[in-house]
């Protein structure tokens, strides 16, 4: 049995997909079955339950709004991150961690390595990276895999937003000097499951092939779509958020090469199944 938190969001709704595809006994969870902040609860959900191993989706996501709201990031990433790794110790259960770009800062123009320097700029980011050191401080049996610019059919992302603006607007102006990798989370969900078969603990950055900046992206989304929306190339100086983000979001899939795992498919590829999908 594997157990998947975050099940109502975007990563933890196509985890839980595959597994059942796949035949393999799972039990998707949220909030409203299990807060991970309460240590009690986790520890006697967990413990009652045996999971064999606990993907764990769920996590304060609101990056811009993490910058006022640090504790309560804080306890969601951190201290629920540290509520699951606790609980599967005591029953020597697997436990994944999902994590993110956002724990680099972004300097230079060369992929990080996953043993690179981590130098979080955002409230979320230096939550993640908390959380990161959580699971490796108490589980032995432990998967980080670190995902950027997510997007899947079940919540809200980039795409969506390109979609709904893209109809209403002749023009967007969209960022072009943060590159990185989208996520297609039924892409990165088949190579979770793999990982989660093996013991091959440490770890791993996960996303779709290839690179491009926001704006490259919101693009391709217009091209793929129909849709006759310009968009304006403007640098992230002339876009102000609260969090700060990395400009360089590369993430070298080098681990995930050694452990003999599948690469995922490249983001345009993904960008067209995705948009079939949400076609229904
Ligand atoms: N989205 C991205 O671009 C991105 C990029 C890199 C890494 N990641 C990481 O990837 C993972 C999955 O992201 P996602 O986009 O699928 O996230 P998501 O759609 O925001 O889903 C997260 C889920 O966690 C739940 N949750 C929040 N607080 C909780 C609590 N105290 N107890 C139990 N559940 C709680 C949320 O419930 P509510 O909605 O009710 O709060 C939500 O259903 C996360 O670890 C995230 O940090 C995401």
């Amino acid at each position: 049995m594997i157990l998947v938190t975050g099940v109502n969001g975007q990563l933890g709704y196509d985890v839980v997909k595959e597994l059942k595809i796949r035949n393999i006994e799972c039990l998707g969870i949220d909030i409203k079955d299990l807060d991970i902040t309460d240590t009690n609860a986790v520890n006697e959900y967990i413990l009652n339950l045996k999971p064999k191993c606990v993907i764990h989706c769920a996590a304060y996501t609101a990056v811009d709004r993490a910058e006022d709201e640090e504790e309560v990031c804080n306890k969601v990433n951190v201290y629920g991150t540290e509520n699951i790794a606790k609980a599967c110790k005591k029953i020597d259960a697997k436990m994944v961690y999902i994590s993110t770009d956002y724990v680099f800062d972004g300097l230079g123009e060369e992929p990080f390595e996953v043993e690179g320097n981590i130098n979080p700029l955002s409230v979320y980011g230096k939550t993640k990276y908390q959380g990161e050191l959580k699971v490796k401080e108490i589980s032995d049996k432990y998967f980080i895999v670190r995902i950027s610019w997510v997007f899947g059919i079940n919540g809200n992302n980039f795409i969506k937003t390109m979609i709904r603006l893209g109809a209403e607007k002749e023009s967007l102006n969209v960022v072009c000097d943060q590159i990185g990798s989208p996520t297609y989370t039924a892409d990165l969900a088949p190579v979770l499951c793999d990982i989660v078969a093996s013991e091959k603990y440490g770890v791993y950055h996960a996303t779709n092939e290839g690179t491009c900046s926001w704006a490259e992206f919101a693009k391709e989304i217009m091209k793929m779509e129909g849709l006759n929306c310009k968009i304006n190339p403007i640098p992230t100086s002339e876009y102000p958020t609260k969090a700060v983000r990395p400009l360089n979001s590369r993430l070298s899939k080098k681990s995930l090469v050694d452990g003999g795992f599948n690469l995922l498919p490249k983001w345009e590829d993904a960008l067209k199944r995705y948009l079939t999908e949400l076609r229904g």
